[in-house]
């Protein structure tokens, strides 16, 4: 049948996501598929029924289209589409919420409070600093892509940090800022691909490290044990669960210097870029672009 391909968007991320969007169409049609783009932003869901769509494949990262609003009016048109239902994907793109649950399941997820634009005054930043006793990181709770995302150091770049964050979102998470390195776990139906390891001469792997600096190194294999992979990939794995995603996404956390894991969120509609993570963790494990995003669609209920 006729696979509409959603991209685009209005969120934040639709720069992101045009990009995604034109690699997975590309995929797909090269894979024989009957695929065709659709930019969401000015575009009725109602009219992929008129125009005899039978499956949608969402590429739409962020607010909008990775929230459960996508899914949601796709469950009300009866079309089957890739990943999380409208739960999981409305869980995960809530960064708090996703902390919530972790630490209730006992799973580790460094220590976080939460700022509310209603009731913030900018007097709050010093009590915050002094809570976490050390550098803060701040995130808007619903944005992808490291958007509205900084390390503050002191009170003062707290404040302007939270602030710069408001911009984007009413809810902020504050985060104790993990030193050690970044890692990505994708997942593949129930399964978890290879681990990659992020390498990035920028203060994190921010938006400019992500899509245009090209200056990120990607360790795939990561350098870590058979069994200590095999742990990651569980973990990632019960993380991804916990907050119900399905189908496939990408688990993002932080190695401090001893060891131990940190979660910090799932991404259900991760990038897929030409310099995207799921695809390079896909490749090593023995599947190509065209290959993986069969293999998502297939998924598709
Ligand atoms: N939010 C971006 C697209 C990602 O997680 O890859
Ligand atoms: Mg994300």
């Amino acid at each position: 049948g006729k696979v509409a391909v959603l991209f685009g968007g209005r969120s934040a991320e639709r720069e992101v996501s045009l990009r995604s969007g034109a690699a997975v169409l590309a995929g797909l049609q090269r894979a024989g598929v009957d695929a065709h783009g659709v930019d969401t932003k000015d575009y009725p869901l109602a009219r992929l029924k008129e125009e005899g769509f039978d499956r949608a494949f969402i590429v739409v990262h962020g607010r909008g289209g990775e929230d459960g609003t996508l899914q949601g009016a796709l469950e009300h048109l009866g079309i089957p589409y890739t990943g999380s239902r409208v739960l999981g994907a409305a869980l995960a793109m809530d960064k708090i919420r996703t902390k919530q649950v972790w630490r209730a399941m006992g799973l580790p997820t460094a220590d976080f409070d939460i700022v509310r634009r209603k009731d913030f005054q900018p007097a709050m930043a010093d009590a915050l600093m002094a809570r976490f006793g050390g550098p803060v990181f701040v995130k808007p709770s619903h944005e992808g892509s490291s958007i509205g995302m900084a390390r503050a150091e002191s009170a003062a770049e707290l404040r302007a940090a939270i602030d710069a964050a408001f911009e984007f979102d009413d809810e902020v998470l504050l985060e104790r800022f993990i030193d050690g390195d970044e890692y990505t776990v994708s997942i593949l139906g129930e399964r978890a691909l290879p681990a990659i390891r992020l390498r990035t001469p920028h203060t994190f792997y921010d938006y400019s490290a992500k899509y245009q600096s090209g200056d990120t190194e990607y360790l795939c294999p990561c350098g870590l044990s058979e069994p200590e992979e095999q742990a990651l990939g569980e973990l990632c794995l019960q993380a991804f669960d916990a907050v119900a995603a399905s189908g496939w996404g990408r688990v993002d956390l932080m190695r401090g210097r001893s060891g131990q894991w940190w979660l910090l969120e799932v991404n259900t509609v991760p990038g897929m870029t030409e310099t995207s993570l799921v695809p390079k963790a896909a490749r090593v494990a023995g599947l190509d672009f065209d290959q993986l995003v069969v293999r998502v669609l297939g998924m598709a209920d």
